[in-house]
């Protein structure tokens, strides 16, 4: 495995196809083949189920995020949120479903703090005062409906055979129940659910949730009523609050996803296309592109080139953390901050030779993301793709499970800003922008992204927390440099948000060499013990007309192309 990310890493942005656009007869408007790329095999093989029952990639999506709510339940599911990137092929309409978790109505800014003013640990991470409202249900009900072909209930039953007969134990699910032990051991629902005698599962145990069924079957017949009303909403709301929660029946009521715009930028004779806001995915994307652009990074020496995508990145977080919250709720400027000429700004401040260190950019407190999440993208045989990154938040999200529900709650109460207004380190204050309000939307990093050059088109993403924008980052760059998408996916990822002021990095990422000419360069760097993000991908070659698929190789997920 060494071996062969060393070699990729000299690989990076070495070789290129030509990246000017084919005239438009030479390019195909319909892909030779489907693809479906997710984190795990059985949602993957649905996706494709409901292709051949004659579904679109939209009604796919349905499926796919679907059976990954019931068979990775420590990354998405029905009581969580995210965004569903979506093309339609019949008119290149381009929408961005944002089904991201709300703040109860009865939340407030300082619900996370003691009386000293300080953040009480754990509260926003685990039990049942972490949850957001969740968005996931009322999305797939919406994009079945307004998007698909097929009903909600043919896309949905995928997900409610793998929920009544089970599925097996992996090694990732035994790891990802060992990290949150404690807080599934806290909620009874859950451990009856996903664990065995009180601990984590064997491998090859079959995790049976007869009541997530029911509420799937529930949805199936009457839509997200199926989930918000009813028996089930009220079953959410009575568990919530038994359990120190603030949910209230509105909360349910209310719930509405977003259609928004999505952010699009030219790069290099490339159009990315991306989320706006909750997420600051697409606002970071587009930044640390538009201040990489006029370099020609595949002509400088490695270590050049590493050194102004750290700093390129540097910049981006800092203006995450300053600016980026909910813009049904805050003013958050992203015409400037996607601005080239903005971006020229920036980029006078960067030394190509020396890294500038945090402290000397005007400073603002950092929030982290959560570390788990999950990415899909799939493509149809008319030419519609998805891109869909989706989310509890922290693996098994709360841990807290609603008798009844059969749903896990997220905890992405925890990506706002449970302490905003204070002053950090350097006496600046930030993060106003994603203070705790009622009903808002938490800030994410999620980043379902596409990217075409006219010729060629890739549906990319990853989960990842924080770290997710630079992942995607890292495989556009290595798309734009003309390489495959198993490079894409499998690249070692570095990574530098602004605060601390460390290049975290996978620890095969850098050689020896390079690290100690970063090191020589100003930057601190810092290896990590785990490998990092499931980054899933499709390629669309329109000039030659082929479609491949690739699934990173650090987890279990599959990618599949039918002809
Ligand atoms: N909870 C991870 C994210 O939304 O970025």
């Amino acid at each position: 495995m060494k071996t062969i990310r060393l070699l990729l890493v000299s690989l990076l942005f070495t070789f290129s196809l030509p990246l000017f656009a084919l005239s438009p007869e030479a390019v195909r408007d319909a892909p030779s083949a489907a693809a479906v790329a997710s984190a795990h095999p059985y949602a993957t093989q649905a996706g494709h189920e409901i292709l051949e029952a004659g579904g679109n990639a939209f009604d796919a999506s349905v499926a796919v995020s679907a059976v990954l709510a019931v068979v990775e339940p420590y990354s998405s599911g029905l009581g969580g949120g995210g965004f569903w990137l979506l093309h339609r092929a019949s008119d290149n309409y381009e929408v961005m479903i944002d089904g991201r978790e709300r703040a109860p109505l009865s939340a407030h800014r300082d619900m996370y703090l003691d009386k000293h003013g300080e953040v009480i640990p754990g509260l926003s991470m685990d039990g049942a005062l972490a949850a957001g409202i969740p968005g996931e249900p009322a999305a797939l009900a919406h994009i079945a409906e307004k998007y698909g072909q097929l009903p909600l209930a043919k896309s949905l039953a995928p997900a409610i055979k793998y929920a009544r007969e089970g599925f097996p134990v992996t090694e990732h699910y035994r790891r990802m129940a060992g990290f949150r032990l404690e807080a599934l051991r806290a909620s009874p629902e859950s451990t009856k659910v996903f664990l065995k005698d009180n601990e984590v599962p064997p491998l090859e145990h079959l995790i049976i949730q007869a009541d997530l069924a029911n509420t799937l079957e529930l949805m199936a017949k009457k839509g997200a009523r199926g989930f918000y009303r009813g028996k089930v909403g009220k079953a959410l709301v009575k568990g919530v609050r038994k359990n120190g929660g603030i949910w209230k029946t509105k909360d349910l009521k209310k719930y509405q996803i977003v259609e928004r715009e999505p952010l699009k930028a030219p790069y290099f004779g490339m159009t990315v296309t991306s989320v706006a806001p909750p997420s600051s995915g697409g606002v970071a994307l587009l930044s640390m592109l538009n201040i990489l652009e006029p370099y020609d990074l595949l002509q400088m020496d490695e270590t050049s080139r590493i050194h102004l995508i750290i700093e390129a990145m540097r910049r981006a977080y800092r203006d995450r953390a300053e600016y980026l919250g909910d813009t049904d709720y805050v003013n958050v400027p992203v015409s400037q901050l996607i601005d080239p000429e903005y971006a020229a700004g920036l980029r006078a401040s960067i030394n190509p030779e020396q890294a500038t260190k945090s402290s000397e950019l005007r400073g603002v407190q950092t929030q982290e993301g959560g570390n788990d999440t999950t990415h899909f993208s799939i493509l149809d045989k008319q030419g519609n793709y998805v891109a869909a990154t989706l989310s509890i938040n922290y693996p098994f999200g709360s841990g807290f499970m609603p008798a009844g529900t059969g749903i896990l709650l997220n905890d992405e109460m925890d990506d706002f800003s449970a302490k905003p207004g204070v002053a950090n380190a350097y006496g600046l204050v930030g993060a106003e922008a994603n203070a705790i309000a009622p009903g808002k939307r938490m800030l994410s990093s999620m980043s379902p992204t596409f990217v075409s050059n006219g010729e060629r088109l890739a549906i990319i993403g990853t989960p990842g927390g924080s770290r997710i924008i630079t992942m995607v980052l890292l495989g556009i760059l290595d798309f734009a440099a003309g390489n495959k998408v198993e490079s894409w996916v499998s690249l070692p990822r570095f990574h530098h948000q602004y605060l601390p002021d460390t290049v975290f990095h996978e620890a095969d990422a850098f050689t020896a060499e390079q690290v100690q000419a970063l090191e020589l360069r100003g930057h601190t760097l810092k290896a990590s013990d785990n490998t990092w993000g499931n980054m899933q991908a499709i390629l669309w070659d329109k000039k030659y007309n082929e479609v491949k698929a690739a699934s990173d190789p650090r987890v279990e997920g599959s990618a599949q192309v039918q002809q």
